[in-house]
């Protein structure tokens, strides 16, 4: 139906006759001429319908936005200075010489270069919305960041291989999707948070290295970087130890970045500890383009008679912690309020501060109201430590090390981008050494910071009963910009240690059987040392095309709520089928 696309119509084919089809982006009438600039996958191109051929030109009259039209005619170029250098297709035009509509369209929703669209019109109409050359870009992008994934892996000795989505429920902390089974009343199948389990059965069968971009399903709180339906870059490999798994895993995201983005990335990447992210960052996936960083004086408050502080600075689960903002001595009462207030949605009490307008001066260079319960010393101390600067402010966190560390943490993001510090580039980093467990404060149980199929990085099932609190993993994150993009870990591959994990976990023997019979077996029959990690597809490719919301690089997405606007999923069932499905509803509920 056509010579060539609309975006390919440029100067090397002036005097050419060429057919095009495309979606009319925009139709002008210009004194008796109508100009069509006509849209396909590729681009635009105008399309002049001359006068002179009264017959089109009636036709051309007719034409809306959004008409599927088929063009052939003369590639010529366009009369001086009516050129557009913004397009490949600029110095041209294509003088029709026959048209036909291949299609009408009622007037869109919404014009397609609109940037003010509201979400829920665009989810709406999807197909239009991804006619947008923005939303092309993304997914265009999305499939080169997935074909140059792949190429790697496939090279790497890496096999695709699939894993059910009818399945059992894989522990990766949110709830499961159900599926209700037809032929066994009363059971259900869950979809797969992550293919976890089955990529550890397949080290057992030998596979060696084994890779798979895999949806996975969480029924979770969503954010703008979570999706109950997500793609994962799901790796595992046998016989290597987490050092060599986060090299190669290196090795590839440096290859991803060169060969999409034309980015060189350094390696190594950093690697810090989960307690040293958390000291001076308040965060396990901090942002380091961000300067800012927290500074600890829990030591130096255990003596003031500053309650609020030596009252945390005492408790063993208690933090005291600063935040130095360059130039905050500037900050009105306001925006500091304004700060109180964001650190109160984080559990913080208050948010106290120094001014530091002259820090050699103790008696009237700085000001704050809490100054007069510290001694010379002490703030001596803090001004030295902070590394503040005359016009500096500084903030603090009193509280619980949870606490502190979410509130200042999430501080620092915003301080960082409302101060405008935040470098540009890329500065990704492995966040290692994680605590095994940690302890829920409500029902004081111990849960698995990641899965608890990682392995512990001590030697026995005897260390690790004797200590969960302290033991760490062998799991580690990379993190790319302040987003988690991938987690993973050196499993557990000996079920003496396996069972110790439940243990804490306390799932006894017959819940484990009855969840995880089938992996606790295979570890009876010969399981390999083995360990992987799954990469968040959407995150990386969100991060690559600078988008802010996962939607926008997913064809297809959820809402925040978890509904599909497109196709109005989840609905409701026929009784019919609640029937065939052993289902039947309680009253209220349709
Ligand atoms: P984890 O649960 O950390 O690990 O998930 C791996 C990566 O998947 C991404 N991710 C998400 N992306 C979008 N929406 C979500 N709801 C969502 N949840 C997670 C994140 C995360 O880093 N089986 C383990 C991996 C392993 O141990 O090999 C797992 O699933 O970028
Ligand atoms: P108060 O003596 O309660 O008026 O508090 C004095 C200052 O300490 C105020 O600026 C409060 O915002 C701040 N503040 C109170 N509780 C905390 C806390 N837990 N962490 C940090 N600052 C606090």
């Amino acid at each position: 139906m056509r010579t060539h696309y609309c975006g390919q119509v440029t100067g090397a084919l002036v005097g050419k006759k060429v057919t095009v089809c495309g979606w009319v982006n925009r139709r002008r009438d210009h004194g008796g001429i109508i100009f069509v600039d006509l849209r396909d996958h590729e681009g635009v191109v105008q399309v002049v319908f001359d006068p002179e051929a009264p017959v089109i030109f009636e036709q051309a009259e007719r034409i809306r936005n959004e008409y599927v039209l088929q063009v052939e005619g003369n590639v010529r170029v366009r009369p001086d200075g009516t050129a557009n250098p913004d397009l490949p297709t600029g110095e041209v035009e294509i003088l029709a010489g026959s048209l036909e509509v291949l299609n009408e369209s009622e007037t869109p929703p919404f014009q397609l270069d609109d940037e003010e669209v509201h979400e829920e019109t665009r989810l709406r109409y999807r197909y239009i919305d991804l006619r947008r050359p923005d939303m092309q870009g993304r997914l265009r992008i999305r499939a080169d960041i997935t074909r140059v994934l792949r190429s790697f892996l496939d090279t790497h000795g890496f096999l695709d291989i699939e894993t059910p989505f009818l399945t059992r429920a894989t522990p990766e902390g949110a709830r499961d999707y159900l599926v209700p089974s037809r032929t066994q009343a009363g059971s259900f199948f869950a979809l797969p948070q992550s293919p976890q389990l089955f990529k550890q059965l397949l080290m057992a069968s030998g596979f060696d290295r084994y890779y798979q971009v895999v949806r996975c399903f969480r029924d979770e709180d969503l954010r703008a970087d979570r999706q109950p339906e997500f793609t994962q870059l799901d790796i595992e490999t046998s016989f290597m130890d987490e050092a060599q798994i986060m090299s190669l895993m290196e090795d590839m995201i440096c290859d991803l970045f060169e060969r999409v983005m034309d980015v060189s990335l350094e390696k190594p990447f950093p690697r810090i500890s989960y307690a040293e992210a958390l000291l001076r960052y308040g965060s396990d996936k901090p942002d380091l383009r961000n300067p800012l960083e927290l500074v600890d004086v829990t030591e130096l408050m255990k003596q003031v008679s500053f309650k609020v502080f030596s009252g945390p600075a005492k408790d063993e689960a208690g933090r005291v912690a600063m935040l130095r903002v360059p130039g905050g001595a500037a900050l009105t009462r306001k925006e500091i309020d304004d700060y109180t207030e964001f650190v109160a949605q984080f559990g913080a009490r208050g948010l106290a501060y120094i001014k530091c307008v002259e820090v050699d001066d103790f008696q009237s260079g700085l000001q704050s109201p809490i100054l007069k319960y510290f001694p010379e010393d002490v703030i001596r101390m803090m001004v030295q430590l902070s590394g503040a600067a005359n016009g500096d402010l500084l903030f603090f966190g009193a509280d619980n090390r949870r606490i502190v560390n979410a509130a200042l943490g999430a501080l620092r993001v915003r301080l960082g981008h409302d101060l405008n510090l935040v470098e540009q580039g890329w500065r990704p980093l492995w966040v290692v050494e994680f605590p095994m467990f940690e302890r829920d404060p409500d029902s004081r149980r111990w849960n698995a910071l990641h899965h608890p199929f990682t392995s512990p990085a001590c030697e026995t099932p005897e260390e690790l009963a004797e200590s969960p609190g302290t033991v760490l993993s062998k799991a580690y994150d990379m993190v790319l910009n302040g987003t988690e993009v991938g987690g993973g870990s050196v499993r557990v591959h000996k079920k003496e240690m396996q069972a110790a994990i439940f243990e804490v976990l306390q799932i006894d023997a017959k819940q484990a059987q009855e969840k995880f019979g089938f992996l606790l077996q295979a570890l009876d029959f010969g399981t390999p040392p083995h360990g992987g990690i799954a990469f968040g597809l959407d995150r990386l490719v969100m991060l690559m095309t600078a988008s802010q919301s996962i939607r926008d690089v997913i064809a297809f997405p959820k809402t925040q709520n978890a509904t599909c606007l497109l196709t109005d999923a989840p609905s409701p069932a026929d009784t019919r089928q609640l029937k065939e499905l052993h289902i039947r509803l309680r009253p209220g509920s349709d």
